[in-house]
């Protein structure tokens, strides 16, 4: 129970990796926030969270949106007084279509840069306010391994988890001063619900060069999350962790 009476905003944390996230954070005692556009999988977390005797809401938020975010991290310190963790994890991914460079238009890059960085910046804005009040905070920003190698076919994607990591180095220089640590997380390709929809299972049993040769799942992210997230790192901040099977070297 490292997290014990820590409260914990977890983003697009009602499916896939988002809801291993928010499952692992109340096993260690963590009050879970919900964040998430998909209401209906955000509920579904919460209750299994408090089935297991946990304790979590769901808060349907659209974190490309202002008023939404801030409307959710209210909502956050009306149910349970405090804000502690945040962990930025919702972003448009396994659902964007591969698109070349001739298919990308404008609206489609603008979307994804709203979601997958104008939503962190949002979220950590509403929330350092409530961390600094205790002089404690944790932003857990989910980055990708994609970074790397790049991707021909997601090319405005790859460019905002790049952008991840440049502000995650430049909030941890801004509020180090307020015991708030700021960290990335870089998973490799990981199977869950929403990518074997898009790619199917085989997308995963190609030839497996990492290290660790078997299928990274969304459990495999869990550890380090909450290690994030704990006292047991506050000496850590502005790093990006490759959770990856020892794929890439970052
Ligand atoms: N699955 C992988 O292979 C992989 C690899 C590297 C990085 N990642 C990153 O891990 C994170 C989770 O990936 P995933 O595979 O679970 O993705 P996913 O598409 O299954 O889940 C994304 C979550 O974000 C939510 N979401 C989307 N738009 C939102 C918005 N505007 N406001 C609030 N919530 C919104 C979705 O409802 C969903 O819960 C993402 O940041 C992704 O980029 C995933």
């Amino acid at each position: 129970m490292r997290l014990k009476d820590r409260v914990a905003i977890v983003t697009g944390g009602g499916i896939s990796i988002g809801r291993a996230y928010s499952l692992g954070l109340a096993r260690e005692g963590a009050k879970v926030v919900i964040a998430d556009i998909d209401a209906e999988g955000a509920a579904k977390t919460a209750a299994e969270i408090k089935a297991a005797g946990g304790e979590a809401i769901a808060v349907k938020t659209d974190v490309a949106n202002k008023a939404s975010v801030d409307a959710m991290a209210k909502a956050t310190v009306d149910a349970y007084g405090r804000i502690d963790v945040l962990v930025n994890n919702a972003a448009l991914f396994a659902k964007l279509p591969l698109h070349t460079l001739d298919e990308t238009d404008v609206e489609e890059w603008d979307r994804v840069m709203a979601v997958n960085l104008r939503g962190p910046f949002l979220c950590v804005k509403a929330v350092v306010p409530e961390m600094r009040k205790r002089k404690w905070g944790r932003i857990i920003n989910i980055s990708s391994s994609s970074i790397i190698c790049g991707n021909a076919k997601r090319i405005h994607y790859v460019t905002s988890k790049m952008g991840i990591i440049g502000f995650t180095r430049s909030l941890a220089a801004a509020v180090g001063d307020d015991n708030i640590c700021v960290n990335s997380i870089m998973p490799g390709a990981t199977m869950d619900d929403s990518t074997i929809e898009a790619y199917g299972k085989e997308w995963y049993q190609g030839p497996l060069t990492r290290p660790i040769k078997r299928i990274q799942v969304p459990e495999d992210l869990v550890g380090t999350v909450l290690f994030l997230s704990s006292d047991d790192s506050s000496f850590i901040t502005g790093q990006a962790i490759c959770v990856d099977g020892g794929e890439f070297k970052y």
